[in-house]
């Protein structure tokens, strides 16, 4: 089993129909709406902004950045119309805010044509990060902004002890969770390697020990992957499942994922 993200278009609507209520899951966590609110605060955005946002999925970072006061108008790209049509309606009433069918490594855009490019959890998904790069490097105004925000999902863990089974579950789930689960260490040489200057670089630590929601969605993912290659049957990946609920339901959950976040700029005449 792959990274689902990487070939998604491809993939059965029900599995989009399923990711796309995850997606919304996920941006409605306060702890990941606290970190988008925390790093799209220090973007130094200029008034008027022209934002592109690349794997755009339902468009919760889309919305949240067309609410910004500095920026008038948002662009989300991505190439499942499933998650286009949930992004279509959520964002119906924003202003300035549009979306449209296309692939992050081939833009339907002119160069020069963005203040600014976000990337949020979309990277570690898409094969070829450096294309991904590069066009994002002919598609943003001299001076122009990269915000790249994904998970060094290698390091994520649902261990509370030495040998815990959870723990394997979580590293099966890493496997299938992104496409490149070690991008946020490549990231600097990435961005350097297509040409962008690295202005800032910070990390984040997703924790859910108090909301296990989201994290249980992983351990799910966790307990499938390692039923379908076979290593598990189906009533110890259900059990596993319950495991972890049980925690949750009991206090002693634990999860771990931690993202890293960094600000780029393209130089002045690039
Ligand atoms: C984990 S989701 C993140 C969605 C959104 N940025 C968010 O944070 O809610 C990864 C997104 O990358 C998109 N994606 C996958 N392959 C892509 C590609 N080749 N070009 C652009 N986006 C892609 C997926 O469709 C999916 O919406």
């Amino acid at each position: 089993m792959e990274d689902v993200y990487a070939t998604i278009a491809q993939s059965d609507p029900t599995v989009q129909e399923r990711i796309a209520g995850i997606l919304e899951l996920r941006a409605s966590d306060p702890q990941q709406e606290e970190f988008l609110d925390s790093y799209l605060k220090s973007v130094p955005f200029p008034d008027g902004a022209k934002v592109l946002e690349i794997g755009c999925g339902t468009g919760p970072v889309s919305r949240a950045v067309s609410r910004l006061g500095q920026v008038s108008e948002v662009v989300g790209i991505d190439p499942s119309p499933v998650l286009l049509d949930h992004a279509l309606a959520l964002g119906a009433e924003y202003p300035g805010l549009s979306h449209l069918l296309a692939d992050a490594r081939e833009l339907p855009f002119e160069e020069h044509a963005f203040d600014a490019i976000i990337l949020h959890t979309s990277l570690c998904h898409i094969p070829g990060a450096d294309r991904v790069l590069a066009e994002a490097f002919r598609v943003a105004k001299p001076e122009g902004l990269l915000v790249v925000f994904d998970g060094d999902y290698a390091a994520t863990s649902l261990a509370i002890d030495d040998n815990d089974p959870l723990e394997a579950v979580a590293r099966a789930a890493v496997k299938v969770m992104a496409y490149d689960r070690w991008l946020v260490r490549k990231l600097p040489g990435l961005l350097l390697q297509a040409g962008f200057e690295v202005v800032r670089s910070r990390a984040f630590a997703y924790s859910a020990a108090c909301d296990a929601a989201y994290m249980l969605t992983i351990l799910d993912r966790g307990a499938d992957a390692l039923e379908a290659a076979g290593v598990i049957g189906a009533n110890l990946a259900a059990a596993l499942k319950e495991e972890g609920r049980e925690r949750a339901d009991n206090g002693k959950f634990f999860g771990l994922i931690s993202y890293g976040n960094m600000l780029a700029r393209k130089p002045q005449g690039a």
